[in-house]
Order: structure tokens, then C-alpha cells, then sequence
């Protein structure tokens, strides 16, 4: 550790986050001083923003030595949101854990590509039936569930960890009565019909693996990650099966990697899905893919 410049005395709020933002910074993350906040006032169990305004809180010994165990995490690439437990998704809270991928926020464009499109066929007031594929922590099926009050999910992750994480989240966002999740590999075993599925799948070529930041390589599951050589594995996979469980008319919404729109359609046309367009994310990234179901 090398001693920062703080202008505050050492054993205060202010002069831990000047230490842990240059503790960051000479580790190379690039939000150092952000981390630095967020992590020196969870210690005290506070947000961020106590930091800017109690910069002369005393830390007592065990809370100076509870903060700097967290930097030093964080200076290991852990993401902020695993060292907290938590992170935002579509402004509700969701636990993670090693078993989960962190919620992302361009993965809000399924989300919101979802609830136009059940909006606009004037079916927000039904009984819709939702599926999960992946579920992960829960984020997709539980965020889409929250804006809809009758309809009713299922969350599916051949993970049995991600699946307890899932139900744990749904009790905690009081929407365990809607949703339940259980172990499978995709659609084994269910029978369907489901109105709407949702899936944000693993994407990524094994090829690129050299590319993911450490963030992302060395703590979220590679089995939420991977999806064969060119990343459209479990497209493949999920394809034929969506398109027995649907209902006439129902649609399939799945998460894209950058550049695979074009293949994804291919595959879902060729499983006698009908593809229905892209909707971009924030960055402009064509993200979600949609394809329906003949017959409604
Ligand atoms: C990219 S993560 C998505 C997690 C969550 N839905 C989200 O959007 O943050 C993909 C998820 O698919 C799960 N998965 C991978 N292969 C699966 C399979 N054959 N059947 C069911 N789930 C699978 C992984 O365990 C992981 O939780």
C-alpha cells in the first residue's frame, strides 16, 4: 500500500477513501474512487453518498481493517457487486452469488422490449404464463413480473445454486407467490404452453475468451458464459424446444450478443418461429431478439 495524499486524518471516512481510491487506481481499476466510496461506507453501513458528506467520521480499528479487506478484493478484479451481494436490476435489489451472473443493465432492454410488446397486443391485464430460460438470479422473469400484476412465471437454470438464489430473490421482492423456479436443462420436462419465454442464454465464442475482463473471466460462472465456438450453442438448443412449448401467437424474447442477429433469426426461422425484430440497447447494440409463435 502506498500512502495517499488525503486531506483528511488518518482513521477518518475521508482519508480510508483517499487510501483505498489510490490503492484502486495503482491496481488499474478504472472507477477507483467510486469503488473506493462504495465500499468503504458499506462497512458502516451507509451509501455512498455519506462519504462526501461525514468525510471526519472516526473508523474504529476493526472497521479501518474491514475496509481495506475489501479494497484489497476489489484490487483482485472482484466486481463490487459480488463483494456487496448485491446489485440493482430494473431499480429492484437482487442477491448474487458465485452461482450467478451479475445482472447487466443492457439485459433491461429485454425487459423493456417484453412490456411494450405485451402492451401493445393489449394483454398486460391477463393471466400470461412467462418462462424463464437461464434464470440466473432471477432478474429477467422477477423485473417483468413486477410491472405485470396477474401474470405467472417460471423460472428455469441448470444450476441448482442459481435456482435457490432465484426463489430467494423472488421471496425478497415479494413476488414469491408469481414465480417459481426449479432445476432443468432448458425446456426438459415441461410441457408448456407458455404465452411469453424469455431467455438471456450464454453467448460468448469459446474463441473469446482471452478477451473478457478479469471482472467477468474469473467471477462469473462460466456455464452462464460459453455457448460453443461461435457462442450460438444454446440459440440451437433452445430454438426447437421454444417453439413446441409456445402458445399460438405467443413470443420468444431472447438476449443477443453483439453482431448475432442475423444468425440467431436464421435459427428460429429454421424452427418455424417467425423472427420479429431488434430492439437496441443504450449503446445502440441491436440486444434483443423476438421471434413469434404462427397460429395466434
Ligand atoms: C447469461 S446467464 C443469464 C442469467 C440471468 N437470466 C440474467 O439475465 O442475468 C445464463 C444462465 O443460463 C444458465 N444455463 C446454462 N445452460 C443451461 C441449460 N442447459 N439449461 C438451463 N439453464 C442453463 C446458466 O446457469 C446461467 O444462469
Amino acid at each position: 500500500m502506498t500512502p495517499a495524499k488525503s486531506r483528511f486524518a488518518p482513521g477518518t471516512l475521508g482519508h480510508a477513501v483517499d487510501q483505498g481510491a489510490a490503492d484502486l487506481a495503482a491496481a488499474g481499476i478504472d472507477t477507483a474512487r467510486l469503488d473506493a466510496r462504495l465500499l468503504t461506507a458499506h462497512v458502516l453501513g451507509r451509501d455512498a453518498s455519506f462519504v462526501l458528506t461525514h468525510p471526519e467520521t472516526e473508523l474504529t480499528t476493526a472497521q479501518q481493517d474491514a475496509a481495506q479487506n475489501l479494497i484489497a478484493r476489489r484490487a483482485a478484479h472482484e466486481p463490487v457487486s459480488r463483494i456487496l451481494g448485491e446489485r440493482e436490476f430494473w431499480s429492484l435489489t437482487f442477491r448474487v452469488t458465485a452461482a450467478t451472473l451479475t445482472p447487466r443493465p443492457e439485459t433491461e432492454t429485454l425487459v423493456e422490449d417484453a412490456l411494450a410488446r405485451i402492451r401493445a397486443m393489449d394483454r398486460e391485464g391477463e393471466v400470461l404464463r412467462i418462462l424463464d430460460l437461464g434464470t440466473g438470479t432471477g432478474c429477467l422473469l422477477l423485473a417483468v413480473l413486477s410491472e405485470l400484476p396477474r401474470a405467472e412465471g417460471l423460472g428455469i437454470d441448470i444450476s441448482p445454486d442459481a435456482v435457490a438464489v432465484a426463489a430467494d430473490n423472488a421471496q425478497r421482492l415479494s413476488l414469491g407467490a408469481r414465480a417459481r423456479f426449479q432445476v432443468g436443462d432448458w425446456t426438459a420436462g415441461l410441457s408448456g404452453p407458455f404465452d411469453v419465454i424469455l431467455s438471456n442464454p450464454p453467448y460468448i465464442a469459446e474463441a473469446d475468451r482471452g478477451t473478457l475482463p478479469p471482472e467477468v473471466l474469473g467471477f462469473d460462472p462460466h456455464g452462464a458464459l460459453f455457448a460453443g465456438s461461435e457462442g450460438l450453442d444454446a440459440y440451437a438448443a433452445i430454438a426447437p424446444q421454444a417453439a413446441k412449448i409456445l402458445a399460438p401467437g405467443g413470443i420468444v424474447i431472447l438476449e443477443l450478443g453483439q453482431g448475432q442477429e442475423a444468425a440467431v433469426a436464421e435459427i428460429f426461422r429454421r424452427a418455424g418461429l417467425i423472427p420479429d425484430g431488434t430492439r437496441a440497447d443504450l449503446a445502440g447494440i441491436p440486444r434483443s431478439f423476438a421471434a413469434i409463435a404462427g397460429g395466434g
